[in-house]
C-alpha cells in the first residue's frame, strides 16, 4: 500500500453496504465498534472517514467499488474540503487486497471480512500515513472482539455461520469467506438475548449456509427452539440454505415452532441435472422437489423462495427450459434470479461454452417473468384474509406504515407503531406488495 501523509484522526463516519444481509449485519457491527471508539455516525458527504463494506459475488457488484471510491476521491479536489479518509471492507477487499489501493491509491484502509475487529488499529495506522490493510482469517473469532449489540429496529440479523466448503464453481464464496465455521452456542444466544433487550422482535440468522451450522451436537433447529422461548421474541427466520443441510429437525421445527415463520429461502440455481452437476450442486432437481414436498407437508403455507443462475457455461435451450419447468413445479412466493457472471479463481469462469450476453438477457427476462408472475398469485392469493403484521418502519405517505407479513411480503398500513405486531386485513394486493386494513389493527 503507498504511504500517504499523516492526517487527523476521523471523528465521524458512514458505512455503506453492499450485497447480502451477511454484509448488512457486518456493517452495522462495524458501525457499532467505530461509534465504541467514539466516532459519530454521520452522512456520506460529512463524513471524515467512509467505510465500502464491498460484495464480490457478481462483476457488477465488484465494480461498483470503484466508481463509489472515485466519487469520494472528487470531494478531496473540491475547494476547501478534504478528502475522506476511504476504507474498503467486504469481499472485494478480500479477494483483491493490496490490489485495490494500486488501483485506486485514494483508498487509504482495506480490511478482509474476518479482520473487522481490528478497524481501529487500522484507522490509526492510516492517520499516521502508515500501510493499513488485513485480510487475515485469523483463527481468534472477530466476534470475541466486537462490542456488545445495542439500539436494535423490530427486526434484526444475527449471523451463526460463516463461510462455505460447498465450493460450487461459479462461487467465489469458499475463497473470500472461507472454510465453513459455527459460532458457539453461548454466543449466539447471549447476541440474541443483547438483541431482545435492545428491541428487537424478530431475528433472522444468517449464514453463507445457515443451516450447516452445527455445535456441539446441536443443529440449527435447537438454536431456533431456543430463542423461541424468548417472551419479547416474537418472529424467528433464517437464511440462506442449502438443499444438502435440511436436516430431518428443522423440517419438523418449521411444523412444531410457532415463532418460526413460514418463509424458506432455499436457492436451486438450476433445474437441468446436467448444469446442477457441471455446478457441484449435490443435489438434483427431483431431489429438489422431494425436499420442497417434505417442508410442505411439515408447514403446509410455507412460501419458498430461492436463487436461480442463467446462463452457466455450457447451458443450452434445453437446459434453460428444464429451470422453467422446475419453476412451475415448485410455485415460488419470491425468488432471484441473475446472468452467470465469471468470477476470477473459479473453475466455471474457465469452462469452454460460455453462454452469449444476448441470450443470457433473454433468459434472464423470460425467468424473472415467471417468477413475477408467481410472485404476484402468491400475494393475490392472502387478499381477504388476515394476518400478523411486524410494523417495521414508516411509509413514504404521511401516517403510513410499512411491516413484514410472515411471508416476507411488505405490507403497507395506515397506523400503528413501528415495533408493533398488529393483526391485519389484506385488502390489496399488489405484485411486490400488500395493503392491510388498519380496522382491525389491534396489537397481537
Ligand atoms: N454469477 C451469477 N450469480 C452468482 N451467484 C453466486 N455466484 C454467482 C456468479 N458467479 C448467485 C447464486 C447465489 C446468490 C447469492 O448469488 O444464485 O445463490
Ligand atoms: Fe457459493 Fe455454493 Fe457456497 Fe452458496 S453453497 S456460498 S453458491 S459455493
Amino acid at each position: 500500500m503507498i504511504a500517504k501523509p499523516a492526517r487527523p484522526l476521523p471523528k465521524s463516519f458512514h458505512v455503506k453496504s453492499f450485497g447480502c444481509q451477511m454484509n448488512a449485519y457486518d456493517g452495522a457491527r462495524m458501525g457499532e465498534l467505530l461509534e465504541s471508539q467514539g466516532m459519530v455516525a454521520a452522512e456520506a458527504d460529512d463524513a471524515d472517514l467512509v467505510l465500502l463494506n464491498t460484495c464480490h459475488i457478481r462483476e457488477r457488484a465488484a465494480e461498483k467499488v470503484y466508481s463509489d471510491i472515485g466519487r469520494l476521491a472528487k470531494r478531496g479536489r473540491e475547494a476547501g474540503r478534504d478528502k475522506p479518509m476511504i476504507a474498503v471492507a467486504g469481499c472485494v477487499a478480500q479477494a483483491e487486497g493490496a490490489e485495490i489501493s494500486r488501483r485506486a491509491p485514494a483508498v487509504d484502509v482495506v480490511v478482509g471480512p474476518q479482520a473487522y475487529h481490528r478497524l481501529p488499529e487500522l484507522i490509526a495506522r492510516a492517520a499516521t500515513g502508515g500501510e493499513a490493510l488485513d485480510t487475515d482469517m485469523p483463527a481468534v473469532s472477530k466476534f470475541d472482539a466486537l462490542p456488545k449489540r445495542r439500539r436494535q429496529g423490530p427486526s434484526a440479523f444475527l449471523t451463526v455461520q460463516e463461510g462455505c466448503d460447498k465450493f460450487c464453481t461459479y462461487c467465489v464464496v469458499p475463497y473470500t469467506r472461507g472454510a465453513e465455521i459455527s459460532r458457539p452456542w453461548g454466543q449466539i444466544i447471549d447476541e440474541a438475548k443483547a438483541l431482545v433487550d435492545a428491541g428487537a422482535r424478530e431475528i433472522t440468522l444468517l449464514g453463507q449456509n445457515v443451516n450447516a451450522w452445527a455445535h456441539d451436537g446441536r443443529g440449527l433447529h435447537d438454536v431456533i427452539e431456543e430463542l423461541a422461548k424468548m417472551p419479547a421474541l416474537a418472529r424467528i427466520r433464517y437464511m440462506t440454505s442449502h438443499p444438502n443441510d435440511m436436516a430431518d429437525g428443522l423440517i419438523a421445527a418449521h411444523r412444531d415452532i410457532e415463532k418460526l415463520m413460514p418463509f424458506l429461502h432455499l436457492p436451486v440455481q438450476s433445474g437441468s441435472d446436467r448444469i446442477l452437476k457441471a455446478m457441484n450442486r449435490s443435489h438434483n432437481a427431483a431431489s429438489y422437489l422431494r425436499l420442497i414436498d417434505r417442508v410442505r407437508a411439515a408447514r403446509p403455507d410455507i412460501g419458498v423462495s430461492g436463487d436461480f443462475i442463467v446462463g452457466f457455461p455450457g447451458e443450452s435451450d434445453a437446459d434453460f427450459e428444464e429451470t422453467l419447468s422446475l419453476v412451475r413445479a415448485i410455485g415460488h412466493a419470491f425468488a432471484f434470479s441473475f446472468k452467470y457472471s465469471p468470477r476470477p479463481g473459479t473453475p466455471a469462469a474457465s469452462m469452454a461454452e460460455q453462454v452469449p450476453a444476448a441470450l443470457m438477457d433473454e433468459r434472464l427476462q423470460r425467468l424473472q417473468a415467471l417468477i413475477a408472475e408467481q410472485q404476484y398469485a402468491f400475494n393475490r392469493a392472502t387478499l381477504g384474509k388476515s394476518c400478523a403484521v411486524l410494523i417495521e418502519r414508516d411509509g413514504k405517505l404521511p401516517g403510513q406504515k410499512l411491516g413484514k407479513s410472515p411471508w416476507l411480503q411488505s405490507v403497507l398500513l395506515d397506523g400503528g407503531a413501528i415495533g408493533d405486531l398488529v393483526e391485519v386485513e389484506i385488502i390489496q394486493a399488489g405484485p411486490n406488495s400488500l395493503q392491510g386494513s388498519a380496522k382491525i389493527l389491534a396489537a397481537a
